[in-house]
């Protein structure tokens, strides 16, 4: 099997190799004077079988992994592995003359009928993996976090999810290592006051791990650990799948009084201490 790493996924590209025991091969990236990429895989392909990862962060992501698609489609076989689905959280039309952005993404990936499988990581939104035309699957790197949080020996980390929609993920951190966990909850008390508080379980004194599918700005984040701090929690850490970490993300989350910030490497930065390679591999094999 030969493995390709986009622009985007080099390092994760190279880890689930590794994890093979094959060699990711070699491209060339570059970019016309115009802006427009260019992007060539340099190993012969032909009746290959061929696994191309990349990551959706940027838009000039995309366009690199359509090239990389088309440029192997002499493969005998071709998997692609999207450790980030960007644009995913544009599900569903919010408002009328809107795109479903992740199915105008999902379709063009699918289209020239080149890719026989796909897989995606902790996908915002499950019902997107519908939205592709050939066979995906979605990779679940929640119990690679739990197990994280456990090696780091935290005393009692109650596992907390900013918000309802991070139920099912805070669940599946916890559940495995029988940690407590629990979602924030919103209640309007008056006109111009707002009261954020855990649903069920108490908090104070306790060490928490606030957990996240993705980190961007960081806002979520720093909003719920402000609020636990007021609360009279011990140590908080902050834990994620994808960290796109724009802007001051990670000033903001430290300012809240964050101890640490973790997350996969689905998405490089210097937050990346868990891997999903080996679950990538796992199921490549
Ligand atoms: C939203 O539904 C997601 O699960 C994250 O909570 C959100 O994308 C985080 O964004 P930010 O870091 O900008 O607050």
């Amino acid at each position: 099997m030969k493995i390709i790493g986009g622009m985007s996924a080099q390092v994760l590209a190279a880890r689930i190799a590794k994890e093979l025991g094959c060699k990711a091969s070699l491209c060339e990236f570059k970019k016309f004077p115009d802006g427009e990429l260019y992007t060539r895989v340099v190993d012969d392909i032909k009746d290959e079988e061929v696994t191309i990862v990349q990551s959706i962060i940027a838009d000039s992501d995309l366009v690199c992994l359509l090239q990389l698609i088309d440029a192997v489609e002499e493969a005998s076989e071709t998997k692609v592995v999207i450790p980030y689905l960007g644009y995913a959280r544009q599900d569903k039309r919010f408002k009328p003359g809107e795109p479903i952005s992740a199915r105008a993404i999902a379709r063009s990936i699918s289209f020239a009928g080149i890719v026989d499988k796909i897989y995606v990581v902790n996908v915002h939104n499950k019902a997107v993996v519908e939205y592709f035309d050939v066979d995906t699957k979605e990779l679940d790197a929640s119990s690679l976090i739990g197990d994280c949080i456990a090696k780091k020996e935290i005393t009692h980390p109650v596992i907390i999810g900013p918000d309802e929609g991070a139920k099912e993920l805070a669940k599946a951190v916890a559940a495995p290592h029988g940690f407590d966990y629990d979602v924030l909850e919103k209640r309007r008390i008056s006109g111009d006051e707002v009261r954020i508080n855990p649903k069920e379980v108490s908090v104070e004194g306790k060490n928490i791990v606030i957990v996240d599918d993705i980190i961007s700005t960081g806002g979520t984040i720093a909003e719920a650990a402000s609020m636990l701090k007021a609360r009279g929690v011990n140590e908080i850490y902050v834990a994620c799948i994808h960290g796109l970490f724009v802007q001051n993300a990670a000033l903001r989350i430290l300012n809240a009084g964050v101890e640490e910030i973790i997350a996969t490497d689905t998405i490089e930065s210097v937050f990346s201490a868990i891997s999903a390679a080996k679950m990538v591999a796992e199921e490549l094999r």
